[in-house]
């Protein structure tokens, strides 16, 4: 049974070959696309979340998660130099590893984009809650608690999905210029956040307990602030648009990385200096914090700018997860009824599919346990593309990159062993939902993805 055939480069190149994409895109769009991609949920939704676990010390909780984040990146910069395929992970494991791990990771990964997606909504919902409060309307509780806590579930998360599905449905190219609007919009609410917050920063709330937690919080925080780093990933991917992808891809990935630390840092050292790090455990923090110490029109623009830039957050995730499912429907691993485009060429079935399963996740499961899963599924994905640069360097030494990682194989031993850390503090709930979402995986894999490969 051949379950690690092997996809060749030339079949990707091929693949990649027959695509007409212009390359339009300077290192400049490309930061500014990753900024877009990358500032979202986790800075606005999860520090307050990781605060009350860290304490001030989650500034060390960020730079931990941005250093395992920066030399995974360097990777998948040369993967992505070398092999331009919108597969991401997958086409990289088929590439090296072999046919049922990528399957796996390509099912992890469509999972990981999904419920990265649903959290993102479900913040979304948290600071709509915040704005609209502000503009005196009541959304009653009944409609923003999960059953479990006798409500009806998170609606307005599972109409945003919806509505961001139906767009999708439709056909739309993320722009060039759309993203440098919202990468303009998610820059501007974190300056005003820390030019406003600063002013009210009391150091006796950093000196007072700075590590309550000590390590352990630490390492906690950093894998739950992991989540503001995602997204890094898809700058690799835009390979195929970048002029002078071999300077280009590498400088943007290392700059954004860089910039959206730097931003990080300076959200935490405000929030924990303006309000006491154990008020903190709420999905809205900063409009919080500004709220209590009374300037409330920062928090209302501070919350408007969530609102638009967090739907930006959902749509493009949504789009990620299902770009790898048609991917792995064309390769024949998922039903191929999957790749049947409709009138605007869009997959729609598969696009509603998953829109409908991400809708149900974002409304019924807790904001904490989705991003949990969403982290897990990442930082899996991101081992495995520092693994496979490692193999790849060994089994195609040949072949073209228009990046190389320094240091090999140094760098991405020292990842994957970071990822090994932050994956110690994962709960073991979250551990047993994966392992069933990968056994449904591996099941699908003997009854029908292994007879229907196009490798077959
Ligand atoms: N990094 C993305 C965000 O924080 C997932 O929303």
């Amino acid at each position: 049974m051949s379950i690690f055939r092997k996809k060749s480069i030339d079949a990707i190149l091929s693949e990649s070959g027959k695509k007409t994409l212009t390359p339009t895109m300077k290192t400049i769009d490309l930061i500014l696309f990753g900024i877009s991609a990358i500032v979202g949920g986790g800075i606005l939704v999860l520090t307050g979340v990781a605060s009350s676990k860290a304490g001030p010390a989650v500034v060390f909780s960020f730079l931990i998660a941005g250093l395992a984040c920066g030399l995974a990146a360097l990777c998948y910069a040369e993967m992505a130099s070398a092999v331009p395929s919108s597969g991401s992970t997958y086409t990289y494991t088929y590439l090296s590893i072999g046919e049922i791990v990528a399957h796996n990771v390509g099912w992890v990964l469509v999972g990981g984009y999904l419920l990265t997606a649903a959290t993102v909504a479900n913040g979304w919902s948290g600071y709509l809650k915040t704005l609209v409060t502000g503009l005196g309307i009541n959304i009653p509780e009944k409609f923003t608690k999960l059953p479990s806590e006798g409500g009806y579930g998170n609606i307005s998360a599972i109409c945003v999905v919806l509505l961001i599905t139906f767009i999708l449905s439709k056909g739309t190219s993320s722009s060039k210029n759309t993203n440098n609007i919202l990468a303009a919009v998610k820059i501007s609410i974190v300056l005003l956040f820390v030019i406003v917050g600063v002013f009210y920063v009391s150091p006796e709330n950093w000196t007072a307990n700075f590590a309550p937690t000590g390590f352990k919080g630490v390492m906690l925080g950093a894998t739950t602030v992991f989540f503001a780093y995602l997204g890094f990933d898809a700058i690799s991917t835009s390979a195929e648009e970048a002029i002078n992808p071999q300077k280009s891809l590498p400088r943007a990935i290392i700059i954004t990385l860089l910039i959206c630390t730097a931003f990080y840092i300076a959200v935490c050292l405000v929030l924990t200096g303006m309000v006491p790090y154990h008020k903190l455990g709420i999905g809205n923090a900063l409009a919080f914090a500004l709220t209590e110490v009374g300037q409330t029109k920062a928090a209302g623009f501070i919350s408007l700018g969530a609102v638009i830039g967090l739907m930006a957050g959902v749509l493009s995730f949504m789009f990620a997860g299902t770009r790898i499912g048609y991917t792995m429907a064309r390769d024949g691993l998922l039903p191929k009824s999957l790749t049947k485009t409709n009138k605007n060429q869009v997959p729609g079935t598969l696009t509603w599919t998953l829109g409908i399963v991400t809708a149900l996740l974002s409304g019924f499961l807790p904001l904490g346990q989705l991003a949990d899963l969403a982290n897990v599924a990442a930082i899996i994905s991101f081992a495995l593309v520092s693994y496979s640069t490692i193999i790849f360097r060994n089994t195609n030494p040949d072949a073209k990159r228009g990046f190389r990682v320094p240091g090999m194989p140094i760098v991405p031993i020292i990842s994957i062993i970071l990822f090994v850390a932050l994956l110690a503090s994962i709960s073991l709930t979250t551990w047993l939902i994966l392992l069933v979402w990968v056994a449904v995986g591996t099941v699908i894999y003997f009854a029908y993805s292994y007879k229907n490969s196009k490798l077959k």
